[in-house]
């Protein structure tokens, strides 16, 4: 449900701008074909830019649909709004990725608590980017300002730090999904692996240093066969390159510990699932194609082996990640060098109980009441791994973590959010 404002301003203004310019760049270029007047236009030309530039800065800070741009008082009101921190000993949290899936439900509950939050995000197009706005828009609704920028980007970084003395990062922007990766391997490297660097930089110079609790994922097990899948199990044989730069960024990240004494905390979550979820997993588009009466394909591993995943609700995952920033110990480090150890953890963030895909398929027939038309194929050489499990004792010893929700009532909720979102009535009827 796009609001009345996202209808009428186009999600990628930048076009809409590089139009008119070229037009106005058009109409120069008849008139210099007169070399007498050419002194006076130029002339001209420099008053009207210096006129459109202070415009544009004017414009920068009081409207995102002209430039996708930040900074200035206004923008920095509303970053230090957002930020501030509404019970004792709480905290300033900066969350990455925080118009996706899981960051908008994590800057939810760190809100509703009393933290202090800011979001990021770039709003990238990998899917639909209204989603995404819509996101944005129930944050602002309970007082989250998102800020729309890139983690690539370093003086934004250093300008939110400049403004805010975050005492903790949530780092959740990533080029997420496995089968992407074949059509787009840039967008993995840019995010995942540039961007956490920049991130990190960003953290290792900024005094006081927040403590990092970053998603790293349960990819990262890769062709490992033993299960239930334990932190100190082997990692090194990643099946996908999105799996890879996770890997790349455990190491990255402790790179950052042992050299800056940058407090790390990792996440390898296990398929996370829920109400405002992903569009590119299958639990997200199996419903919309079963309601809309279109065939759904099945993955089978070898020997028609059923894939399974252990799918994980929403809420637990956000536990998990409330868990992880209580107990991250402090970073040691100021003015970029390290003062002594600080902490380095890994956590596995799952369920404990796989769930075969034609099941899933199962539980949401019955939920939509509408039978699916199931294709099964054998599963295509595309970085998918047949099986996850998570051991999460870590987790529980650590911050007490207690997945509390099965696949059937996790998925109740995210249909009952789905058919609402997308305007069905509850007999699978569009509006
Ligand atoms: N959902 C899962 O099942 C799952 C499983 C394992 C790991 N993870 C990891 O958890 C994190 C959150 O996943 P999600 O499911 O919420 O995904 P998501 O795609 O919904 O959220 C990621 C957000 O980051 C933003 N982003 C991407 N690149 C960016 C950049 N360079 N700069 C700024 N923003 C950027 C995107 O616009 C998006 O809103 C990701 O790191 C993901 O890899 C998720
Ligand atoms: C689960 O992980 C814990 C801690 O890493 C380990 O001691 C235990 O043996 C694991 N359990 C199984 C069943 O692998």
């Amino acid at each position: 449900m796009p609001s009345l404002e996202e209808e009428l301003f186009p999600s990628t203004p930048g076009k809409v701008k590089i139009d008119r310019t070229h037009t106005i760049h058009r109409q120069f270029h008849r008139c210099f074909a007169s070399t007498s007047t050419m002194f006076l236009w130029a002339l001209f030309l420099i008053a009207l830019t210096a006129s459109y530039l202070s415009f544009q800065s004017f414009v920068d800070t009081s409207s995102k649909y002209f430039t996708a741009s930040w900074g200035g008082i206004q923008w920095e009101k509303q970053v230090r709004n957002s930020a501030l921190i509404r019970r004792p000993a709480g905290m300033s949290v900066l969350v990455t990725g925080a118009a996706g899936f899981v960051g908008t439900h994590v800057s939810l509950a760190l809100q509703k608590r009393g933290d202090g939050v800011v979001g990021l995000d770039n709003f990238n197009s990998y899917y639909d980017p209204s989603l995404k706005h819509a996101r944005k828009k129930l944050l602002a609704d309970h007082g989250v300002f998102v800020v729309d920028g890139d983690i690539n980007d370093a003086r934004l970084l250093a300008k939110l730090f400049d403004v805010v003395a975050f005492s903790h990062v949530m780092h959740l922007a990533a080029q997420a999904g496995v089968r992407y990766a074949l059509e787009n391997p840039g967008s993995y490297v840019h995010s995942n692996v540039a961007g956490l660097v920049t991130l990190l930089e960003a953290c290792k110079a900024a005094d006081p240093q927040p403590a990092v609790v970053w998603a790293s994922s349960s990819s990262v097990y890769g062709l490992n066969s033993k299960t239930p899948f334990s932190e100190s199990d082997r990692t090194d044989q990643p099946a996908s390159l999105y799996a890879a730069t996770k890997k790349a960024g455990e190491e990255i990240t402790h790179t950052y510990n042992h050299i800056h004494g940058l407090s790390i905390t990792g996440l390898r979550f296990f398929t996370v699932y829920g109400p405002w979820g992903r569009p590119d997993m299958a639990y997200f588009f199996f419903t919309r194609n079963i309601l809309q009466g279109k065939p759904i394909t099945i993955y089978r591993g070898k020997d028609r082996v059923d894939l399974a995943r252990d799918f994980t609700y929403i809420d637990d995952v956000v536990k998990g990640c409330l868990g992880s920033l209580d107990t991250a110990g402090k970073s040691t480090g100021s003015g970029g060098k390290k003062r002594g150890p600080a902490p380095y953890r890994i956590f596995n963030l799952g369920n404990t109980s796989p769930v075969t895909v034609p099941e899933l398929v199962g539980i949401l027939e019955k939920q939509l009441k509408v039978k699916a038309k199931r294709n099964y194929v054998e599963m295509p050489g595309n970085g998918d791994v047949p099986f996850t499990h998570a051991n999460v004792s870590l987790a529980r010893r650590e911050f007490g973590y207690k997945p509390t929700t099965d696949l059937q009532t996790g998925l109740k909720k995210f249909v009952k959010w789905y058919m609402s979102y997308y305007g069905y009535h509850q007999h699978g009827k569009r509006v």
